[in-house]
C-alpha cells in the first residue's frame, strides 16, 4: 500500500508502434491499481509507426495517463512534431542534442504538490549527441536545484559501460537513472548506494516477437543478404518492459522492480 511518505515512479521502455500504445493503454489501468504509481513516464521515440513520435501519437500516449514523454535518437524523425517539441507539452528530448534544435531536455511535472524533474539525455557511443552527457547532467542537476522533489533521468544510450557510467555519476544525486534504447531489458535493477535507483535498460513495450520491434523476417533478410531492407514494425507477441521505483520524501529510492508484462496477461 502506498503511503504519503512512499513516491512511486513508473517507467515504460520504449513503447513501438500502434501495437506498443494499444500494449500500454490495455494494461495501465490494472497497473495502476496494483501499484498506485505517483507519476507514469514512457519512452515515446518509436511510439508512431515504430520510429519517431508525431503530436498525435504523444497526445494518445498523454491520454492514456502517462505524465511525461521521453525521447532518444529517433526524436526528429516526423518534422511535424517540432513545434509540438518546442510547446510546454510535457515531452522532452536528449538535453544535450544541440541547444537550437527543437524541444527541450528537462522539465518538471507536479502532482498533488509533488514536483518530478524528468531529464533526458543521450549516450555518445554508436549515438549521436553534441555534447557529453555527463558534464550536462551535472549542469541540469544545478538549473533544478530547489525546483523539484524527486528527479527521473532517462539515460537513452546504446553501451552499457556509458550507461553503468551514468549511473555512479548520478548516484546519490537523482531518484532514478534508467537506461532506454536497445529495447532489450537488462537483469542489473538496484538501488545504487547513495540511493539512485538504477537499470542499464529498461526494454521495449512493443512486440517481442520482432528484432528490437522490427518484423523478424526483414530483419533478418537484412543480416543474411546486407541488401538494404525496408523495415516493418513486427505485430508479434507484445510485452510491456518498465520499471517501478519506489523513494521516499528525501527522494532517494529505495526499490526498483521490473515488471515484464505480455499483453494478454
Ligand atoms: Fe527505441
Ligand atoms: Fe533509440
Amino acid at each position: 500500500m502506498a503511503d504519503w511518505l512512499t513516491v512511486k515512479l513508473l517507467f515504460v521502455g520504449d513503447v513501438v508502434g500502434g501495437l506498443g500504445r494499444r500494449t500500454l493503454t490495455g494494461l495501465l489501468p490494472a497497473l495502476r491499481e496494483e501499484h498506485e504509481p505517483d507519476f507514469v513516464v514512457a519512452n515515446g521515440e518509436n511510439a508512431a509507426g515504430g520510429v519517431g513520435i508525431t503530436e498525435k501519437t504523444a497526445r494518445e500516449l498523454l491520454a492514456a495517463g502517462v505524465d511525461a514523454i521521453t525521447l532518444g535518437n529517433h526524436a526528429y524523425r516526423h518534422k511535424e512534431v517540432f513545434a509540438y517539441l518546442d510547446s510546454d507539452a510535457p515531452i522532452v528530448r536528449p538535453a544535450n542534442y544541440p541547444r537550437s534544435a527543437p524541444g527541450r531536455g528537462h522539465l518538471v511535472v507536479e502532482r498533488d504538490g509533488l514536483r518530478l524533474a524528468v531529464v533526458n539525455l543521450s549516450g555518445t557511443l554508436f549515438v549521436e549527441a553534441t555534447r557529453s552527457p555527463f558534464p550536462e547532467a551535472d549542469a541540469i542537476l544545478a538549473d533544478l536545484r530547489g525546483k523539484a522533489d524527486h528527479l527521473l533521468v532517462d539515460f537513452h544510450a546504446e553501451a552499457t559501460s556509458e550507461k553503468v557510467a551514468m549511473g555512479w555519476h548520478l548516484d546519490g544525486r537523482v531518484t532514478a537513472c534508467v537506461g532506454t534504447h536497445t529495447h532489450v531489458p537488462t537483469a542489473d535493477a538496484r538501488v545504487l548506494p547513495g540511493g539512485t535507483a538504477y537499470v542499464s535498460d529498461v526494454g521495449m513495450t512493443g512486440p517481442r516477437g520482432g528484432v528490437i520491434g522490427v518484423k523478424r523476417e526483414l530483419a533478418l533478410q537484412r543480416f543474411l543478404t546486407m541488401v538494404p531492407v525496408q523495415f516493418e514494425t513486427s505485430g508479434e507477441d507484445p510485452w510491456l518492459n518498465a520499471v517501478l521505483i519506489e523513494a521516499g520524501d528525501d527522494g532517494r529510492a529505495t526499490s526498483i522492480e521490473q515488471l515484464l508484462r505480455p499483453a494478454s496477461s
